[in-house]
């Protein structure tokens, strides 16, 4: 394995496909002390008839390839879907094992898209699969052949599955084999929803609902509500501020297909037992995944996010979605190495950095701007013509990263200028978390409800980083650590 991440650019510290074709996580679970990660998968370095491949890990850092784990069968290919541990046996499936094993729904693609059972005793090394079909999307009450992406949740004593990859629907079940229609809501149109609930900062426990789309608007999406009986139906009945404005986290263009980990039961309204919620992204686009791995001359297309930590704070009457990195990657940092600076003056010409030479790292900055400040933040891996910038628009009120010079360029959509409306924190002060790897970066702002994440293609010889100041007088506390990758030490 630590051949292979040599590669030139082959991320040091996020997980990517060995060879061949990712996109999706899917069936994200944690079971018997182990993470496991399943991913659409292709043996092609193009999207093709969609395999379930298979990695596990027990810190989220390091991860061991495991056997591709389903494959394409007569009904189709295996498009994305979830997993839980039905760790009680209600499916019936596992009377010869204590510890009950592990249960996957696939979106079965082929003519129409259909939802299949599939189990393993093994810890996911092996799988099969029910001969029956669980729901055809011909039983849709809003007959959309677009009848995919399950995931599955336990609540209250019953299995759910939420359902899109057009319109939203939510069935139930008892013993995860037969289901049973609850709702739909065919205002909210995604790919891959996700549906959990959260203790949010006040204390209540709200119900977060994510998505995925191309077009239009943001490409992850958020809802907050609750998640309720209507007419004796389960629903989801979203938040006022939900009901016609979409929440989003996140303004860069690698940033797709998010799934949150299977971990427990959630228990019931009286007695909820929520655990820490994960999630992971796919970290490329649709505009130009199937044109990367040709351009860049590698066997392989398809990396992976940072882990990230969700949570939900109240800002006004609002709730709104954070996403943090979990503290794992802090075994990252190159302690002896760090640099720090405590209430620095910037200017313009700053040469702050200027001996900073590293080429994975993470920077915490938190900017104190002035009233002739303009635009604030940071030059990342800048060399021979090279460079991405990070940095806030204090005028226009705008966080925003720019791509067009961070080496080989994809296509014309992957030089766009991404960016989102920000307002400064309300001390006026502006905080920066960035996360550099060999071809991505990905930065966390305004208390964590703001990120992006980008694929960058520079030379290797592009390094270090530099303060971006347009106009005067700012100051801030600056820190940055090197980083190693997962294998190698420096
Ligand atoms: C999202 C998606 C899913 C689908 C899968 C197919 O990226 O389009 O909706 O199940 O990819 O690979």
């Amino acid at each position: 394995d630590e051949i292979y991440y040599n590669e030139a650019y082959r991320d040091q510290y996020h997980f990517s496909v060995k060879e061949g074709w990712d996109n999706d996580p899917n069936g994200l679970v944690y079971f018997n002390g182990k993470y496991h990660l399943f991913f659409q998968f292709y043996d092609d370095i193009v999207w093709g008839p969609m395999h379930w491949a298979h990695a596990t890990s027990t810190d989220l850092l390091h991860w061991e390839n495991q056997p591709i784990a389903l494959y394409p069968d007569a009904n189709g290919a295996m498009f994305s879907g979830s997993i839980v541990a039905d760790v009680n046996n209600t499916s019936g499936l596992f009377n010869d094992q204590e510890e009950g094993g592990l249960v996957a729904f696939i979106a079965v693609d082929g003519n129409g898209q259909r939802i299949k059972v599939a189990y393993s005793k093994d810890e996911g090394i092996t799988w099969k699969k029910l001969d029956n079909i669980a729901i055809d999307w011909t039983e849709d009450p809003l007959q959309s052949v677009h009848f995919r992406d399950p995931k599955v949740f336990r609540w209250e004593g019953k299995w759910f599955m939420a359902i899109a990859g057009g319109p939203f629907r939510l069935y139930s079940s008892d013993n995860l084999i037969d289901w049973d229609l609850e709702s739909t809501n065919a205002d909210i149109y995604t790919e891959c929803p996700d549906l959990y609930p959260i203790k949010a900062s006040d204390g209540k426990i709200k119900w977060v609902l994510v998505g995925s789309k191309e077009f239009p608007g943001r490409k992850r999406f958020y809802k907050v509500g609750d998640f309720t009986k209507v007419d004796g139906k389960w629903t989801f009945v979203m938040d006022k501020d939900y009901e016609e404005d979409e929440g989003s986290t996140t303004f860069g263009k690698d940033s797709y297909a998010t799934m949150t980990y299977y971990v427990q039961d959630f228990g019931t309204e009286a007695n909820p037992t929520l655990p820490e919620i994960l999630e992971l992204n796919w970290m490329n686009s649709w505009e130009y995944s199937k044109i990367l791995a040709e351009t860049l001359h590698q066997d392989y297309a398809g990396t992976f996010s940072l882990n990230l930590k969700v949570g939900l704070i109240k800002e006004g009457d609002k709730y709104l979605l954070t996403e943090s990195p979990i503290e794992n990657y802090n075994k990252l940092r190159l302690n002896s190495k760090v640099q720090k600076w405590k209430n620095v003056k910037l200017t313009e010409d700053n040469t702050l950095l200027k001996d900073f030479k590293g080429e994975l790292y993470e920077i915490i900055a938190k900017f104190h701007p002035s009233k002739r400040t303009k635009k604030i933040g940071f030059r990342l891996r800048t060399g021979s013509d090279e460079e991405t910038l990070v940095y806030y628009d204090i005028e226009n009120e705008k966080i925003l990263i720019d791509r067009s010079k961070s080496g080989v360029i994809l296509n014309e959509q992957f030089k766009d200028v991404d960016s989102m409306a920000m307002k400064l924190n309300e001390d006026g002060t502006l905080d920066m978390h960035i996360y550099v790897d060999r071809s991505s970066i990905e930065l966390f702002t305004k208390d964590d409800t703001i990120n992006a994440a980008n694929q960058i293609f520079t030379k290797p010889t592009s390094l270090g980083a530099s303060v971006l100041i347009e106009g005067e007088e700012a100051t801030g506390d600056i820190t940055i650590y090197p980083l190693k990758g997962i294998w190698n030490n420096e």
